[in-house]
């Protein structure tokens, strides 16, 4: 079954009020990194393949400005954690870590008649389910066995739960990581200040939290069920007027049937 799709109403706040990044910038190209090409992007190491590249451009049509440059200070600042940590290095798969920070946010797709918006899923979901279609249909399944997809599926579906991703694999973690490095300082991932300041610079933040704010009203307005218990409540009470989860909690659920 074809989910609903939801059309959207809310584009105002989406327009550009920045020259749009170029989605592939100036690169120096290498074959390194346990064997994967690779390149350099705002100064830092990434990985380089056909399938990145692809992810890259699917997912800058289905971004706004805002998002796009967000989504990619994440894949960059997860990169840089990756790369200072040796541990990490041997263990994360980059391919699976670069795809799942590129199309994190999918769900996020405002777009008129997105394909990738359910009415009824929360978006991480939307974005996880989006992801995994795009691999499977790109024509290398061959190197996507099931356990690399489901890693790509939990790294998107997970991102906005640091409670839970930070004890799931590394690739994983690695991926909640780099998107949350983009909310803190650099010094709470151990990114050096430069490396991060050189991604900022390539990828500017502008009003980060007028879109935060934007695309969170627009997910608590446009299908406030799917935000009920999730770290989008308290957004949608502080946003949205009328929206009340009340009724529709886990808590609300267990008083009903369990309180005398
Ligand atoms: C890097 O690779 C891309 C695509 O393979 C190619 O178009 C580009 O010219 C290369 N850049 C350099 C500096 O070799
Ligand atoms: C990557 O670079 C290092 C040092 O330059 C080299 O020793 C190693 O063989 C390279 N690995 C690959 C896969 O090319
Ligand atoms: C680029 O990164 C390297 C370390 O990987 C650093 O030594 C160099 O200063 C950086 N360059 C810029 C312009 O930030
Ligand atoms: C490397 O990452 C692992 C897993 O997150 C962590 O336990 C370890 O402390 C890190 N090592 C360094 C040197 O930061």
């Amino acid at each position: 079954m074809r989910p609903t799709h939801v059309l959207i109403c809310m584009m105002t706040g989406l327009s550009a009020s920045f020259p749009i990044q170029p989605p592939l910038p100036s690169t120096v190209n290498s074959t390194n990194w346990t064997g994967y090409p690779t390149r350099t992007l705002a100064n830092v190491t990434v990985i380089d393949t056909p399938l990145v590249r692809d992810a890259l451009a699917f997912t800058r049509k289905h971004s706004s400005d805002e998002v796009w440059n967000h989504v990619m200070r994440g894949w960059l600042y997860g990169a840089l954690i990756l790369e200072d940590n040796d541990t990490l290095r041997a263990t994360v798969d980059p391919e699976v870590h670069a795809l799942a920070a590129i199309m994190h946010d999918l769900g996020f797709d405002q777009t008129p008649s997105s394909p990738i918006v359910s009415a009824d899923r929360r978006f991480e979901i939307d974005g996880a389910i989006a992801a995994r279609d795009f691999i499977s249909h790109h024509g290398t399944q061959e190197s996507w066995p099931e356990r690399r997809m489901q890693l790509v599926w939990d790294a998107i579906a997970l991102h906005s739960q640091a409670s839970i991703y930070a004890y799931k694999e590394p690739d994983v973690a690695a991926v909640g990581n780099g998107v949350s490095a983009d909310f803190t300082a650099p010094a709470v991932f151990g990114i050096p200040e430069q490396a991060y300041a050189a991604v900022l610079q390539e990828f500017p933040k502008v009003d980060l939290l007028g879109s935060v704010e934007q695309t969170f009203f627009w997910l608590c307005q446009t299908k406030p069920a799917t935000t009920y218990d999730t770290f989008l409540q308290p957004w949608g009470e502080r946003l949205v007027p009328g929206y009340s989860a009340v009724g529709h909690r886990g808590m609300d659920m267990i008083l009903e049937n369990l309180e005398q």
